[in-house]
């Protein structure tokens, strides 16, 4: 049975608020400390962003609007069409909005799913756990109950979000659904897509796919994104996908990304986020024009992130049950052998001076009063190969 649970421990506390309140007063055991907790990419910023934003500099001179430039629309619908294989399907003017981040669009998204639903007693709200923190911040802002459906080994680290009892479907109003997931780099397949869509659809709530590490996957097949599953239904009904050029193309800090889907959701939210949502300056959605067009640097990206997942291989071999995930750039450790998630972060800073983040600040007890990250550690490979190296190496030395 999938562990449900509406009594999070929490869950707007920040994850990197509660590390700083388990290592205060702690001292490092050894310098130079090594910090592998935020999932912020440390590849360059391409070079065009720099010419981009001074040829579009004037462009900070004026409001934005919430639709976004023809622009920006156009160069996500082609990016969209050419990566996904949906040619023209994807409507520049009704399918595509652009958002500060996808973390704004992911918070919003629920406060328009709310005003938008009419079903009856507590909306309901359905979350993977592990969890991106905003999806529980916007549940509840929502006024909806977080219902956390657990994601570790025995659904391959995805949320079973089919074997939920009916009750609860019948008053979900959305469904988070991160595909490459974090923290655990699992990657849902077209079935997996097609049957959440279905879903959604049967039970009438939105799906709101988070794949803002669709970029960041191993080999050579791309993961499969839920539009290009709606499209072979003949419909965008429902589906919304958030993206953003944060990990993409390193860009974390420019706060570009859009949502793509749903043209009658997408109207609704448009007109909300009119009056209420951050919106994208002009010379960002310039900028992301000429990212969206250029792949050669996500390729680069992709690969920097296999060399370090080869040394991820080398240094840990199949130790803390480590496997090399088939998307994003997390290493999700099983510590449990060693005392889990918070004893061995507080050893590896003590002992080690290696940051790390304990899983279960990234999740929430569930209704089976387990918490599903108790036992993990997350460790983002988003530094250069010889730090990683090295911290892998203090990993194994200090809990191997
Ligand atoms: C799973 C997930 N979703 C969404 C985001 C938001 O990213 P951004 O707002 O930079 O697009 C992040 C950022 O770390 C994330 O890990």
């Amino acid at each position: 049975m999938t562990a449900v649970s509406s009594s999070a421990a929490s869950p707007l506390t920040s994850p990197f608020q509660r590390l700083a309140a388990l290592l205060e007063g702690v001292p490092a055991g050894r310098e130079p400390t090594l910090s592998m907790t935020v999932g912020e990419p440390r590849h360059p910023v391409p070079d065009f962003v720099a010419p981009m934003l001074a040829a579009n500099i004037k462009g900070f001179g004026q409001y934005p609007q919430a639709r976004g430039t023809d622009g920006f629309r156009a160069a996500v619908a082609g990016w969209l069409g050419r990566r996904y294989g949906l040619g023209e399907r994807i409507d520049p003017a009704t399918m595509i909005l652009p958002l500060n981040g996808s973390r704004e669009g992911l918070f919003y998204a629920a406060i328009q799913a709310r005003s938008d639903s009419r079903k009856a007693g507590r909306p309901a709200m359905l979350l993977p756990n592990p969890f991106y923190q905003t999806y529980a911040a916007a549940a509840l802002a929502a006024g909806c109950e977080p219902i956390m459906v657990a994601a570790g080994p025995e659904t391959g680290f995805l949320p079973d979000i089919a074997a939920l009892p009916a009750d609860v479907l019948a008053r979900a109003i959305g469904c988070y659904y991160a595909s490459p997931a974090n923290p655990q780099g699992a990657v849902a397949d077209r079935a997996t897509l097609a049957r959440l869509i279905e879903l959604a659809r049967a039970h009438d709530f939105l799906l709101f796919a988070d794949e803002c590490y669709s970029e960041i996957y191993r080999g050579v097949a791309a993961p499969a994104g839920a539009l290009e599953v709606a499209a072979m239904t003949g419909s965008f009904d429902r589906v919304i996908v958030f993206n953003s050029l944060s990990k993409r193309s390193n860009l974390a800090g420019l706060r570009c990304g859009f949502a793509a889907g749903d043209p009658a959701f997408l109207k609704r939210w448009h007109d909300f986020r009119n009056m209420a949502a951050p919106q994208v300056p002009n010379p960002v959605q310039a900028v992301a024009v000429a990212a969206y067009a250029d792949e050669t640097h996500v390729i680069e990206n992709r690969r920097l992130y296999d060399a370090k997942y080869a040394v991820a291989e080398a240094v840990l071999g199949s130790r803390f049950g480590f496997a090399t995930p088939p998307g994003g750039f997390f290493l999700w450790l099983d510590v449990g052998a060693q005392g889990g998630g918070e004893a061995v972060t507080l050893r590896l800073w003590r002992e080690a001076g290696l940051r790390v983040i304990p899983g279960g600040y990234l999740a929430a007890t569930g209704a089976d009063g387990r918490n599903p990250g108790d036992n993990y550690i997350r460790i983002a490979l988003v530094d250069g190969l010889d730090l990683t190296r090295e911290a892998l190496t203090r990993l194994v030395e200090t809990v191997g």
